[in-house]
């Protein structure tokens, strides 16, 4: 549920609850309970590690959380199935925003919004999935794709669909691959270096690697200088309404199913840049109508022949696990800028006091109200990241 947009100086109206009949996924459970204010935690108790070093005990803990996520029942409002309803309710226009103003859809993307909202979203899914399996010092792994080993997908979200973190739903193509974080600027017919270094590859391999590096910098020191830089323009500016007009026409064209490079004046680096590309490299091109396992469809955890794109589409995206450990990564991005970068948010009340209600606790769900203000610092929220995390920055000097 949301509590309210401000535009302009105004608070507008509520928004219209989740609804959208044409969709078959559903709508985020909605409970009537009481809402809480949320309070600071009292201690850091999590730190979170980069996802391709954690040793073996802690590989089987995160898969027997998602596991146990994934086999609530959908009513649950921290089922796994329901998060990623969540995410896609707050993106794929199952809210709006009053409907004189030409019913415009909302969306945590495109605007300042974006970081402490999705920050929000996985300090909830880390609670819950500590409390799936009863260790409530259990953190979120992020995936370090800002660091050579991380630069491709951690092999513990591969495989099978024995495995909770596996999701089928992505290019296949890119499943041993170096990433590249400027993917959506680069040309579409240059086949993907592999993520091993051979003697054969090293000198593409080396040079992509920089590329990335270089992306990184760009992304977190010099094109993000300042909160508008960074974070992206306030909600409700028009530009950040054009570039939703922008997507909510592509998404109803549904011509392939790339989140589209948008000429996106609103959004800030840290939405822009990497976050974005890692989207669409994961995500699965799918074909144009309808699909059949011959044209490349992969068995779905229903049983049923699917030719979805998960990550590649932010209205699915939160039904990759992978989806998780990417954001924590950009929240990490935004906790080192804030930290080590010297990097402040707005001052604007509209901005500090901007709140949301996410659902809390497994077993007996609970409403909690969270101020923008609330997320300014991790330890707040009771985590942290890694020490290794802080220290020596593989991008810190890679002017491009
Ligand atoms: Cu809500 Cu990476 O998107």
């Amino acid at each position: 549920p949301v509590e309210s947009c401000r535009r302009g100086d105004k608070v507008t109206d509520k928004l219209v609850e989740c609804s959208d009949p044409n969709r078959s996924f559903p709508c985020p459970p909605q409970m009537r309970i009481p809402i809480v204010d949320f309070v600071p935690e009292g201690a850091v108790k999590r730190v979170r590690r980069p996802a391709h070093l954690l040793d073996r005990e802690y590989q089987e803990k995160y898969k027997e959380a998602v596991g146990k996520m994934r086999a609530l029942p959908e009513s649950n409002p921290l089922s796994f199935a329901a998060q990623a309803a969540v995410h896609e309710a707050y993106c794929d226009g199952h809210y709006r925003y009053d409907p004189t103003e030409k019913n415009r859809a909302f969306d945590v993307h495109f605007s300042w919004i974006f970081a402490p909202w999705h920050r929000m979203y996985i300090y909830f899914y880390e609670r819950a999935l500590g409390q799936l399996i009863g260790d409530d010092t259990f953190a979120l792994p992020y995936w370090n794709w800002d660091a050579p080993g991380g630069m491709g997908i951690p092999a513990i979200f591969k495989d099978s669909f024995a495995n909770p973190l596996y999701d089928p739903y992505r290019d296949q193509t890119h499943r041993d691959a170096l990433i590249d974080l400027d993917y959506i600027h680069s040309p579409e017919d240059v086949p993907p270096i592999p993520f091993v270094r051979t003697p054969a590859t090293a000198a593409a391999y080396d040079e992509a690697v920089q590329k990335n590096l270089c992306t990184i910098y760009q992304q977190q020191i010099r094109g993000g200088k300042g909160p508008r830089a960074y974070l992206g323009e306030k909600l409700c500016s028009e530009a950040s309404f054009r570039v939703k007009e922008i997507n909510e026409r592509s998404r109803r064209r549904q011509d392939g199913q790339k989140i589209k490079p948008n000429p996106s004046a609103s959004q800030g680096t840290l939405e822009r840049m990497a976050h974005t590309a890692v989207h669409v490299w994961v995500g699965r091109p799918s074909p144009k109508d309808g699909c059949t396992l011959n044209d490349g469809a992969v068995m779905g955890h229903d049983g049923k022949p699917h030719c979805g794109n998960d990550m590649g589409f932010l209205g699915s995206a939160g039904r990759d696990p992978l989806f998780y450990s990417h954001h924590a990564n950009v929240d990490r991005m935004w906790h080192l800028w804030s930290t080590k970068l010297g990097g402040a948010g707005f001052d604007d009340p509209e901005w500090l006091d901007a709140s949301f209600v996410f659902y809390d606790d497994v077993e007996k769900p609970r409403l909690v109200r969270m101020k923008f203000r609330d997320v300014l610092e991790a330890k707040n929220l009771g985590y942290t990241y890694d020490e290794e995390s802080e220290k020596a920055l593989p991008w810190f000097n890679s002017k491009p």
